[in-house]
């Protein structure tokens, strides 16, 4: 690993939300960045994403906390751009050592797993698990020459327990925790640890712009105030908030978690543990 002072990180779906909070907390911590991002609507889902401008807005935080940062317009269903963002991080910083793969939607979901239609099944594999996978084996072979890095999974408690009407969902991230650990030990004797962070509810929280729990709601046509119903599962009593997650990456990213290889480390409030 290069010094802790320097370490260049690329964080996918950093317009908004968790990855935005997970791109301020390694700004904090004095990474260089490469903040990756759709950037726009795509038709097949069916709600809005992030835009360019929220892009440049977290680009526009992370400088504000002293870091070097770079935005890189991208899709990671496409090799192409994930192979301009690991060129811009050599280009401008020179090395990569982690990578944050947060990129991930919610819906299409909302039906019983028959009623799944195979483009809606598509899509949320090929953004939530295929993506994850490229993004991942790109950063592998330039870590690899580099002897470290860490790569950090964005899954969720659904990649540990099933929800009804989410079978697209629950697939793709049950994929992303098996990646996880078979990743890990492919990768562990070339110095470079993989591990997952499985988040439970996030708070949308409205300065980092976020919408997925509010899109878990719309796919399950929740009515009312769906944070409060969500609470009420939670043993904590408290939503997650984005900074618990990012807390947890930018540990998973240091090396006070070295011996951290292939784990799935749940942040969730108690949910899994009822
Ligand atoms: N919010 C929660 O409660 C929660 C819980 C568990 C897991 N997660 C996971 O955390 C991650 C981030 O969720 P969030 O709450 O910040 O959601 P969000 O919708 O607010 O942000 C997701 C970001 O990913 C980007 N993105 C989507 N598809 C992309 C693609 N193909 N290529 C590049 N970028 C793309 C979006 O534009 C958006 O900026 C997701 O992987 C999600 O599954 C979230």
């Amino acid at each position: 690993m290069a010094s802790e002072d320097h370490l260049v990180a690329l964080v996918t779906g950093a317009a908004r939300g968790i990855g935005r909070a997970c791109s301020v907390r390694l700004a904090e911590a004095n990474m260089s960045l490469v903040l990756m991002d759709i950037g726009k609507d795509a038709p097949e889902v069916p709600y809005p994403l992030g835009s360019e401008s929220q892009l440049e807005h977290t680009r526009r935080l992370c400088v504000e906390m002293g870091a070097n940062a770079e935005t890189a317009t991208g899709d990671v269903r496409n090799i192409g751009d994930i192979d301009e963002a690991m060129r811009l991080a050599l280009q401008r910083f020179g090395r990569l050592d982690v990578v944050v793969n947060c990129a991930g939607i919610v819906s299409p979901s909302g039906s019983s797993v028959e009623e799944v239609t195979s483009d809606d099944w598509s899509t949320m594999l090929d953004i939530n698990l295929t993506g994850p996978f490229q993004v991942l084996s790109a950063a592998a072979r330039i870590m690899k020459q580099q002897g470290s890095g860490s790569i950090i999974n964005i899954a969720s408690t659904a990649g540990l327990v099933g929800y009804r009407h989410f079978a697209g969902y629950v697939a793709s991230k049950h994929g992303l925790v098996g990646l996880t650990k078979a990743a890990a030990l492919d990768l562990a004797p070339h110095g470079i640890r993989v591990n997952a962070v499985c988040p439970g509810s996030v708070h949308d929280a409205p300065e980092l712009e976020g919408r997925m729990l509010r899109e878990v709601a719309n796919a399950l046509d929740l009515n009312g105030d769906h944070e409060q119903m969500f609470l009420r599962d939670q043993p904590s009593n408290a939503l997650v908030a984005a900074e618990d997650i990012a807390e947890t990456v930018a540990w998973l990213a240091s090396s006070r978690s070295r011996s951290v290889v292939g784990s799935i480390v749940t942040v969730d409030g108690g949910f899994t543990s009822r």
